[in-house]
């Protein structure tokens, strides 16, 4: 989630204002393949039979599909993965099966009488990894049968990218935490000189607690239902985003270290039961690759910004890559991990480009290398669409995908605009840069429903809004108001079945425009499944409230950019501007 420390409608590389003019080339295509599980399930008995005896290894066979290579656990190359293996500081629920364990590991992570939950856990010890990074919890047999909809192809079925748009949710505020999206935890813990303004600091203050409040946040903001209702949104991929820490122990930071790494692993294993494709979003780097809270530390961009220590984390950053890279090369994650993100946002309106972009090649290559055969994503780092293709030539990255985050508030010049308005940047601007760059392969990664900057915290703990007028960077003084000085927060920010109806009426046209223009592209994702208590900024509360399609693949027929291209003075009866 973009956040700026300084007002961005300053900045020249601002997007709105980009419209690249590049030429047009023919759509990305892939073959869908033969429908292989229909095939399967068509001829049941035949096929249980015929596979049982011939093929040990089928497409969806129901017979358990074999443990797959890793007894091949690479040594530890990386200094990461021989960090110290962590003490868990309180020992977790009602686990009682005997295990047999080593005695150096009792007590640390790959115990799992520590785990808060062995609910779809595997608890049988093993100290295997694959790349330095463990698979404990991981049980051996899956299937890829299952397809998140009618409209999609079963997991071992390739997903036609690029001629059939994704559909996604992002899963964040889950193993990367934001105030904003989680604000209790910033409300209740800090004290009174000091409110806490991002994770790092959350685990600094957490102290002793920090592995047993974290994890039961693991466990409770994304479960097994999230999934399921993600899948019933007519949903079919997930993109999820996680920090560094989760891989690696460092023994001069206070991070839970490696227990969200178990999380992610289950929580690919549920999106896999639900026939959800996964994006994997490395959201926080060493350095912190952005300056935002979400980069790990707010306010320090120690991350390729041409000090020492910025290249030291830039080396360390591969390195990570090319441990993730050799673990979801993996036959298992073939069909599930489909696309691979490099970095979320590094912050191009501050790092070199050209660092920022040969870093990326580099890091293409070191996942490649590992044996990665996925799509891999590079940020388009605010710069636009079309201004990234010069930098990643097809030829050479065949694999590249760019992901473009797009909000309309980020942005005093856009938040000013009118509601109408907004909606036709979306349908006109945006669509016009889409179009014109349709030929690219590119998804967007983010986007929202919110309409202002109003969600608590969203703007970092503890500060103002542009839309009141007080958020301290803002460059407007009456910040993005679109009636100077008379807007309030009090209808953005609450319960959406509070709304007026007018205003209902113009967020679900503003939805459904984005997932117009979005679907131009690969497709989209947006940001996020869930909040606490933004609404706006979550999927399934703006669904519930009738905001968002209760199918994502079978939109209403009422509205489309058409109708607005159409009609230059449409306008929503009632609709006020101050909200
Ligand atoms: C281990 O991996 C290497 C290289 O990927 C491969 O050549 C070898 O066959 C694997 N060994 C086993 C036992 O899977
Ligand atoms: C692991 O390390 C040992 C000893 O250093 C070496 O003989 C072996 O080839 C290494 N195995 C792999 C898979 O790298
Ligand atoms: C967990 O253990 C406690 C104490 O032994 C017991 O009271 C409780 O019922 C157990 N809960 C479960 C879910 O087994
Ligand atoms: C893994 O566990 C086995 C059995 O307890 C032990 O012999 C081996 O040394 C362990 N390997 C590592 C890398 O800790
Ligand atoms: C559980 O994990 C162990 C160690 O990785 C593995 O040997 C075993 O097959 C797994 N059990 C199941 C049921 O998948
Ligand atoms: C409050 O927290 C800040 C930052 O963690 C710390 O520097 C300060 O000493 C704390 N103040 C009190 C009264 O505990
Ligand atoms: C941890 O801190 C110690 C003491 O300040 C320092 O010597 C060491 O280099 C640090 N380690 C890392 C990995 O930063
Ligand atoms: C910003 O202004 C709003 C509306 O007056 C107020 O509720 C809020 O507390 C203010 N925030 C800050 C950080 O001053
Ligand atoms: C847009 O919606 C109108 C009214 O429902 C419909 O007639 C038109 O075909 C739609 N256009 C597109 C491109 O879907």
């Amino acid at each position: 989630m973009y956040k700026v420390t300084a007002d961005s409608s300053t900045d020249d590389s601002n997007s709105f204002y980009n419209i690249s003019q590049d030429e047009t080339k023919p759509f990305y295509k892939r073959i869908r393949k033969r429908d292989i599980c229909t095939a399967f399930f068509s001829s049941l008995f035949t096929v249980i039979l015929f596979s049982a005896i011939f093929f040990p290894i089928v497409f969806c066979s129901i017979l358990p599909k074999i443990r797959q290579q890793y007894n091949n656990a690479t040594n530890d190359t990386t200094d990461m993965s021989k960090g110290k293996v962590l003490e868990v500081s309180s020992p977790k629920a009602n686990f009682s099966e005997p295990v047999d364990i080593p005695d150096y590991v009792r007590g640390t992570y790959l115990d799992a009488s520590t785990w808060l939950t062995t609910d779809d856990f595997n608890t049988t010890f093993t100290n295997e990894t694959v790349g330095g990074l463990s698979i404990m919890g991981l049980f051996s047999f899956y299937n890829d049968c299952t397809r998140a909809n009618p409209g999609v192809p079963p997991l071992n079925s390739p997903f036609p990218y690029g001629s059939q748009p994704v559909r996604g949710v992002n899963l964040g505020g889950w193993l990367s935490m934001e105030p904003f999206i989680t604000p209790s935890f910033f409300e209740k813990y800090g004290n009174g000189t000091h409110q806490l303004t991002d994770e790092t600091e959350l685990h600094q203050f957490l102290g002793q607690d920090v592995n047993n409040v974290i994890e039961t946040h693991y466990n409770t903001f994304v479960t097994k239902d999230t999934f399921r209702e993600i899948r019933e949104a007519g949903l079919d991929h997930v993109r999820i985003p996680f920090p560094y820490w989760i891989l690696f122990s460092s023994p001069n930071e206070t991070h839970p270290f490696q227990i969200g790494w178990r999380y992610l692993l289950r929580g690919i294993e549920w999106a896999r039961e639900n026939g959800l494709r996964v994006n994997l979003d490395l959201h926080a780097v060493p350095g912190n690759q952005n300056s935002w809270n979400h980069g790990g530390t707010l306010g320090v961009l120690n991350w390729l910004d041409g000090s020492e220590l910025g290249q030291k984390n830039a080396d360390l950053t591969l390195k990570l890559h090319e441990m993730l890279a050799t673990f979801f090369a993996q036959e298992r994650y073939k069909n599930i991990v489909t696309i691979y993100g490099i970095v979320n946002e590094p912050n191009m309106f501050v790092l070199e480009n050209k660092k920022v972009i040969d870093w990326h090649k580099e890091a293409y290559k070191t996942i490649t290398a590992q044996g990665y055969s996925g799509y891999i994503v590079a940020s388009d780092g605010f710069t636009g669409v079309g201004s990234i293709e010069k930098n990643y030539a097809p030829i050479r990255y065949p694999n590249m995908v760019i992901d473009i985050h797009r909000y309309t508030i980020f942005d005093s010049f856009m938040l000013r605009l009118s509601h109408i308005d907004t909606l036709h940047a979306v349908c006109d601007v945006w669509d016009k840069e889409f179009e014109d760059n349709a030929f690219l392969p590119s998804f967007v990664g983010e986007w929202s429903l919110a309409d202002t900057d109003c969600a608590k915290f969203l703007n970092d703990v503890g500060e103002g809004t542009r839309w009141e007028g007080n958020f301290s960077a803002a460059v407007y003084p009456n910040g993005g108001c679109a009636v100077e000085g008379a807007c309030s927060c009090d209808i953005p920010n609450a319960d959406p079945l509070n709304y007026p109806p007018s205003y209902k009426t113009y967020l679900n046209m503003y939805a459904l425009s984005q997932m117009e223009v979005f679907e131009k592209t690969w497709g989209w994702f947006f940001w996020n499944w869930d909040t606490e208590t933004s609404a706006q900024w979550s999927y399934k509360k703006s669904r519930n409230a009738g905001i968002l399609p209760k199918l994502a693949y079978e939109k209403s027929a009422d509205w489309n950019c058409s109708i607005l291209q159409s009609s230059p003075l449409f306008k929503i009866e009632n609709l006020e501007e101050y909200y």
